[in-house]
């Protein structure tokens, strides 16, 4: 299976692509959809199925959801509904497509990505990719293998708030902060989540990470920090690569 869909569901938006899954390129139009309002299984299933259908797509499906996932079933909420806790998402969406799925965590499929055709490639050691965006997606890697479901978004940070809502791009966006002032609350992230797990290399992802060269000067953690390859596409072809 060269040519896989990837579907990436994410707090805001649910985006969907056709992988090559050798070079890591998107083979068809990109469509995305609003994520609807509450993020319910019923509507997530609906919105999941107008971009298949849209795609024109039958065949296996990997797909990359925003919330912790074990075994394809939800078991955190974060930016979705809480109705998903203990819901298997694999089984909902093939139930509603027809079509079977494969679900990961959205973190650790852009990190899979990453890993295998992006900033990550070739790296040794533990490396921690990040996804800054309407939470912190967090991805382990040990010479190049996951392991899965890292949250670090979710450590205690500044007055116990957790991290990803103090340092996320949303945070930023709510705050109205500068990128200077965003900076220290990121670097701030940095340093707790280097002095936890001390890894070799950090991957910067998602939509803060494209302007990177705008607080890059307030990041004073020593780990060495790369810039994401795919950007915000790295969710739906690592979603791809999980379809064994
Ligand atoms: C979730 C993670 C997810 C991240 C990025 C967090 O709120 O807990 O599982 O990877 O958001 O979407």
């Amino acid at each position: 299976m060269a040519e896989v869909l990837g579907i990436d569901v994410g707090g805001t938006g649910i985006k969907a692509a056709l992988v090559d899954r050798g070079s890591g390129e998107l083979i068809s139009e990109r469509l995305r959809l609003a994520t609807p309002r509450p993020a319910k299984p019923g509507s997530v299933a609906s919105a999941v199925t107008e971009l298949v259908s849209r795609l024109g797509y039958s065949g296996p499906v990997g797909c990359c959801f925003p919330t912790i996932v074990v075994d394809g079933r939800a078991k955190s909420a974060s930016n979705m509904d809480r109705e998903w806790v203990g819901v298997a998402i694999d089984e909902a969406f093939s139930e509603a497509t027809g079509l079977p799925f494969t679900v990961i965590n959205d973190a650790d499929a852009a990190g899979v990505a990453e890993m295998r055709l992006g900033a990550g490639a070739g790296l040794a050691g533990t490396v921690i990719t990040l996804t800054i965006g309407t939470g912190i997606g967090s991805a382990l890697f040990y010479e190049g293998k996951l392991i899965p479901n890292l949250e670090l978004g979710h450590m205690a940070g500044h007055d116990g708030v957790p991290y990803e809502r103090w340092a996320s791009n949303r945070a930023r966006k709510i705050d109205d902060l500068s990128w200077e002032e965003w900076a220290v609350r990121f670097d701030g992230f940095l340093q707790r989540a280097a002095r936890v797990c001390t890894p070799d290399h950090f991957i910067l992802g998602g939509g803060a990470s494209k302007k990177y060269e705008k607080y890059r000067e307030g990041i004073t953690v020593e780990t060495p920090i790369h810039i994401a390859r795919f950007l915000n596409d790295a969710g739906i072809i690592g979603a791809a690569m999980a379809v064994t």
